[in-house]
């Protein structure tokens, strides 16, 4: 899988090759990522980047100019992104790292302080150390083969092996210079509340930077991309993916270098960070996920989605059914108290429901706003006079699991702990000024914040018995100034504190569900997926969108990790309950309608939506998940179980469309020898493929045709 020979790296998985060499300077060239190609082919022979002579170039031995770099470095006469920039304990700005030797291990190699995938006895990683030729500092990067996904991961690690302190300005995790240009690029786009549009735009050779600066990870922009050849589509062409295991802020960085090169990149960002490092300190990226498929799209999210699925989702979860939760928040909001809690809990037992949770509003002083409480992790004894045990005891009782909301990396000013602890918050001149939501944000890049808050945590998933926590954040964070660290460090240490949290509450607990939220998909990453199996992907719950906010999600994530509710009618007025479970009930699934008010009628309903959940689908959100299509109007897509017996297609109409023309609509992703049983009659898995289903009568927005496969044995 990895070999070097005749100073050139091979680093191989199933379909793919990934190559480098060392040049001549010592600096690493990269000379090509794509189907592989077989290691006797001399790569570095084919990759000439000779001295152009026009004066944009330098001819001193260290120029990078337009080569095209593993590693591209900072002042060395490469004026395009480059993966470091450092201050040298000169104080001068420079770097140029130089190849020093290379290891290879069994396994992976994991971060010290960032979230990790697992690995298996087939993962090997490639470690190439660098020295720079201007200071003492070191770097390694990293490559881990998974072999049969076809998936590299890329971190670097920068160490200061010199006495005086240097500073690290930028650190990116992976650089592709690819020897080619007229890429297209696809991200993912959009706000909080109406996240992940589809934009799809060529490169050019004006920069295209995808990132965040607020603390998350994704409301705006996800940590992910995808570049492709101009002919892909979600089926067929070439199309490599890019995502970062990191939740906090990101950069990414896309260019026609206008001399034939395209560079694409991703790592930390460089906002308000400046990380100083003491002798032997280091400073580490998070993992970048890389693949490449020539089945479009489609092909790059299987890559990813397997991946993650296989060794990233916690353990106990990664191929567990998940209960269909009963959550307060769309009916009661702040207002939460005992007997509305009991009330509710009878109704989630009488309809079939497994886990219960009480959203936010239970604890400290939190009355029925957002203003006061945060921080103060004990309930509120005027709402729940006889303690949290008795709704603890009473919904298991009722044969249910229970589990509360919580917002850790928050406190409202109007907080006992806020009191006792001012200066845990981040802020400027010794105190928080931006508040968002009457909230100020708690400061993780202090030890003793994160020490108190896990010690919190633990105390209160083990004194009320928790099966199950919504993990929110709900603000950006402004002021990346704290009491407890130097500036220019606190984005990335509070992100490391957040997760040394989430790995000692998931190490104590394994089979504690945890559900990621962040005001919904404000940080829907594989860095949180390391440690909660599912995410609520948005605070939209209204169906139609909801469909578009998982259908472009399922490019980088799996669908088991992207939950969807049913909702009360009055969240869609003009659809009806049926579509309302269409949307949902293929991903990790639960119920927001106000229990309390809902009519026998509506109860039914849900009892019977639960058992067919139960019955069918609560294993589908492990099918490999296929986009067909996506239009203002219409969307299509197909599950198929991972051995191809079971699929499920689904057509959702969007917008009204009076006289809609004729429709086929072409599975993906089926076994074309065998024989399929639908409603339609018998097919072969290649006519289905080829000629498709046609979707008749579908012209009114809230309707959807939906067609359960199974394969005949
Ligand atoms: C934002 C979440 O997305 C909602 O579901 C809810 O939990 C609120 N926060 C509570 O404040």
């Amino acid at each position: 899988m990895i070999k070097f020979d005749n100073d050139v790296f091979y680093v191989n998985t199933k379909n793919l090759s990934y190559v480098f060499s060392v040049k001549e300077n010592g600096f690493l060239k990269h000379l090509y990522f794509g189907k592989s190609i077989p290691y006797e082919n001399d790569v570095a022979k084919l990759s000439n980047t000779y001295l152009r002579i026009w004066a944009v170039s330098y001819d001193d031995k260290l120029s990078e100019t337009f080569d095209t770099c593993e590693f591209p470095c900072d002042g060395v006469g490469d004026f395009r992104p480059s993966s470091a920039q450092l201050i040298n304990d000169k104080n001068e700005e420079a770097c140029a790292f130089l190849f020093d030797g290379y290891e290879i291990k069994k396994g992976i190699v994991k971060p010290d302080a960032l979230p990790s995938p697992r690995d298996d006895e087939n993962t090997q990683t490639l470690i190439v150390k660098l020295k720079d030729y201007y200071s003492n500092a070191t770097l390694n990067l990293y490559y881990a083969v998974y072999y049969e996904n076809d998936v590299i991961l890329r971190r670097s690690e920068i160490i200061n092996g010199g006495e005086n302190a240097i500073f690290v300005k930028k650190l990116l995790s992976a650089n592709i210079d690819f020897r080619e240009t007229d890429f297209e690029l696809l991200y993912l786009h959009g706000r909080n509340a109406n996240e992940k549009h589809l934009k799809r735009q060529e490169v050019t050779s004006s920069l295209t930077v995808l990132d965040s600066k607020n603390g998350i990870s994704s409301h705006n922009l996800s940590p992910f991309y995808i570049l492709c050849d101009k002919n892909a589509n979600e089926f067929t062409g070439r199309s490599y993916g890019m995502q970062l295991m990191y939740s906090g802020n990101f950069i990414a960085e896309i260019l026609d270098d206008g001399v034939g090169n395209t560079r694409a990149n991703i790592g930390l960002n460089d906002y308000k960070f400046n990380y100083s490092l003491k002798y032997k300190e280091k400073l580490e990226s998070p993992w970048a996920v890389i693949t490449c498929s020539l089945s479009g799209f489609n092909g790059v999210s299987k890559n990813f989605n397997d991946f993650t699925g296989k060794y990233v989702l916690p353990l106990s979860y990664s191929n567990e059914k998940r209960p269909v939760v009963v959550n307060t928040w769309d009916s009661c909001v702040f207002d939460v108290d005992e007997e509305k809690c009991i009330k509710i809990i009878d109704k989630a037992k009488e309809i079939g429901a497994d886990l219960f949770v009480i959203d936010d509003g239970w604890f400290g002083r939190r009355d029925w706003s957002e203003e006061d409480g945060l921080g103060d992790w004990v309930e509120n004894k005027e709402k729940f006079p006889n303690g949290l045990e008795y709704i603890s005891n009473y919904a298991k009782k009722s044969g249910l699991k229970f589990g509360l909301w919580v917002e850790p990396e928050m406190v409202n000013p109007k907080s006992d702990l806020f009191h006792s602890h001012p200066e845990w918050t981040l802020c400027y001149h010794k105190k928080p000024i931006f508040i968002s939501r009457h909230q100020y944000v708690l400061d993780f890049s202090n030890p003793a914040v994160v020490e108190y808050m896990t010690r919190v945590m633990c105390d209160l998933i083990e004194r009320l018995g928790l099966d199950y926590i919504k993990y929110d954040m709900n603000r950006q964070i402004c002021e990346y100034v704290s009491l407890a660290t130097e500036n220019g460090k606190i984005a990335y240490l509070h992100m490391v504190g957040v997760y040394k949290m989430l790995d000692t509450i998931t190490k104590k607990y394994p089979q504690l569900l945890i559900e990621n939220c962040s005001s919904g998909g404000g940080r829907y990453d594989l860095g949180m997926c390391a440690y909660s199996p599912q995410t609520w992907i948005s605070d939209n719950t209204n169906p139609f969108e909801r469909t578009r906010i998982a259908y472009y999600s399922s490019m980088m994530l799996p669908i088991s990790t992207a939950s969807c509710h049913t909702v009360g009618k009055e969240r869609c007025p003009n659809c009806d309950y049926e579509f309302i479970f269409d949307c949902a009930k293929t991903r990790p699934f639960g119920v927001e309608n106000d229990l309390l008010k809902a009519t026998a009628e509506e109860l039914a309903i849900l009892k019977k939506q639960i058992e067919e959940y139960k019955k069918v689908y609560a294993d589908v959100i492990f099918y490999d998940f296929y986009r067909l299509q996506f239009s203002n109007e219409e969307v299509a897509y197909n599950l198929v179980s991972k051995d191809k017996k079971k699929a499920i297609l689904m057509v959702s109409k969007l917008l009204d469309n009076s006289n809609p023309p004729y429709k086929n609509v072409k599975l993906y992703g089926l076994c074309e020898e065998y024989v399929y049983k639908c409603n339609l009659g018998d097919f072969y898995g290649s006519t289905l493929m080829n000629v498709g289903i046609p979707i008749v009568d579908l012209s009114k927005a809230g309707k959807s045709v939906e067609i359960i496969f199974t394969a005949k044995s």
